[in-house]
């Protein structure tokens, strides 16, 4: 069965003692995961060591702390960047990759989060690797061939093997912070056509063995459809992430 997976995506939101709080919120949620099913927190990279922290001293498994963004290369003169061996070191288990904030705030290219995903890969980090259209290319229906293209250029010179570490999130950038969520069938179409893309260059059952997130807008409301999607495997979550309650719901919703 493929790993359903309900990743919170803080942003650069909440002070340490508001962090503190709502982690600690979150680790008391009376919640049993089956085997397939994981929860993934991506918190600001100051947060990263006390989150680990008390992640550890709950002894709740299933649960992961995950980094916002690390830096393509391995070390050196780079100043304010934080690496995957950093993250590592840490303990820390994913990073979320490519995100259209990132993509769009600090110009991150395919190029570059193509390295962004090897240095990760290399320090055992698990990407979260974002892709998703702009309303522009929405309207004018090309979406596939934008979204199979970040894909393409990000991801396909990875061996089969390394692939295969990688969960892909699917966030149409006009779905995120809007309150406007793609419909479950949008979210189904594209992730049943990004699982034909994989498929394409690497085969039907590794496909099939691949997370791929729906983002953009995910709520307590909406979880529950959106998860039962034959393809989708559960979701990055932003906004709703940040309010307890919204996110236990929607860890609930994990199929
Ligand atoms: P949102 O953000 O849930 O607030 O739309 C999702 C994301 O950016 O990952």
């Amino acid at each position: 069965m493929r790993k359903q997976i309900a990743a919170a995506n803080w942003k650069m939101n909440l002070t340490l003692g508001q962090a503190e709080k709502l982690l600690d919120n979150l680790l008391a949620i009376d919640w049993t995961p089956k085997t397939h099913q994981e929860v993934v927190i991506a918190v600001p990279a100051p947060y990263l060591f006390p989150a680990l922290a008390k992640l550890k001293a709950s002894g709740r498994e299933h649960i992961y702390i995950a980094s916002q963004n690390a830096y393509s290369e391995v070390s050196g003169a780079y100043t304010g960047e934080t690496s995957a061996e950093m993250l590592q070191s840490l303990g820390v288990t994913h990073v979320i990759l490519g995100h259209s904030e990132r993509r769009e705030h600090f110009h991150e290219t395919d190029e570059v989060l193509a390295k962004k995903v090897d240095t990760s890969l290399a320090y055992h980090l698990i990407p979260i690797f974002c892709c998703g259209e702009p309303l522009s290319i929405r309207e004018a229906g090309t979406q596939n061939a934008f979204v199979a293209r970040q894909i393409e250029k990000s991801l396909f010179h990875l061996d089969v093997t390394s692939l295969q570490k990688v969960v892909i999130a699917y966030e149409p950038i006009w779905a995120i912070g809007t309150g406007k969520t793609a419909s479950s069938a949008q979210a189904q179409e594209m992730h049943a056509f990004l699982r034909s893309v994989l498929a394409g260059k690497y085969g039907a059952t590794v496909a099939e063995k691949m997370s791929i997130l729906y983002g953009g807008s995910v709520k307590a409301a909406n979880a529950n459809e959106l998860f039962a999607c034959a393809d989708v495997d559960g979701g990055l979550v932003g906004g709703a992430s940040l309010v307890a309650g919204e996110f236990e719901a929607i860890i609930r919703a994990l199929q």
